[in-house]
């Protein structure tokens, strides 16, 4: 039995004090036995919300993260860094990432790889555009940033995959769930191709997109999607309508 996976991404949203705010007011109500809780904030509010959720189950995680150790690359965060801070997990090649900032499935192998070595969970991002999905190329654009970021069989279950579909996100067009359980389960598929089937049906894939408190317990309730990756709707104390999708 895989364990669900409820994650926020906050994006480029709250300021330390906004954030400090927000999950000392979720805190106490994200107390889902059945799933791991996991914050993605911006570097700056890291330390303030690592603080703030002392003591409660909620882990915290990073948007991004550099592929080096350390040096002269202004601007960028470390996963030492990151450890340090409090940092458990780390989203990898969010679309908008992808998009806005070049970043390429090599890249984000390294980054894979580099975070795995410290001992972060990375969150790692696939998802087609609209116009991808209309020429019916989902399924082999995926598996291709599936594998090409992908880690050593030793690694992979130290990983969690979060399937967007780029045209759901942020859009209040949500992917049926249909549409994100086919490619959750051909997600797994892969991962069997590539490990095994034991590996495959260990892993934990998530659905992103949209998501909010009336769409989620149908997504999670899907064979192959074990949670959500959550932007605008985890900016709100009704996140916790999410977290406690089965009650
Ligand atoms: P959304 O964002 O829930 O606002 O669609 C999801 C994401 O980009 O991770």
């Amino acid at each position: 039995m895989r364990r669900k996976v409820i994650a926020g991404n906050w994006k480029m949203n709250m300021t330390p004090s906004q954030a400090v705010k927000l999950v000392t007011e979720l805190r106490p109500n994200v107390n889902n036995p059945d799933v791991d809780v996991v914050f993605c904030v911006p570097s700056i509010d890291i330390v303030p919300v690592v603080e703030a959720v002392k003591g409660s189950n909620i882990h915290i995680g990073a948007e991004n993260v550099y592929y080096q150790e350390k040096g002269a690359f202004t601007g960028e965060l470390s996963p030492e860094m990151l450890v340090d801070a409090g940092v458990s997990h780390v989203i990898i090649g969010h679309s908008e990432r992808r998009m806005y900032f070049n970043e390429s499935n090599t890249v984000l192998n390294l980054k894979m790889h580099k975070v795995l070595e410290h001992g972060i969970i990375p969150i790692l991002c696939c998802g087609e555009t609209l116009e991808q999905r209309e020429k019916g190329i989902t399924l082999d654009f995926v598996k291709e940033q599936i594998v090409e970021a992908y880690v050593t069989k030793e690694q992979v279950l130290h990983t969690i995959v979060a399937y967007e579909p780029i045209w759901a996100i942020g859009t209040g067009k949500v992917a049926t769930t249909a549409q994100a359980q086919e490619v959750c389960g051909f997600i797994r598929t892969v991962f069997e191709e590539l490990y095994d089937k034991e590996t495959a049906d260990q892993i934990r894939i998530l659905y992103g997109g949209s998501v909010n408190a009336s769409n989620a317990a149908e997504l999670f309730a899907q064979p192959d999607i074990d949670g959500g990756l959550v932007g605008g709707a985890s900016l709100k104390p009704d996140f916790a309508d999410i977290v406690n999708y089965n009650k």
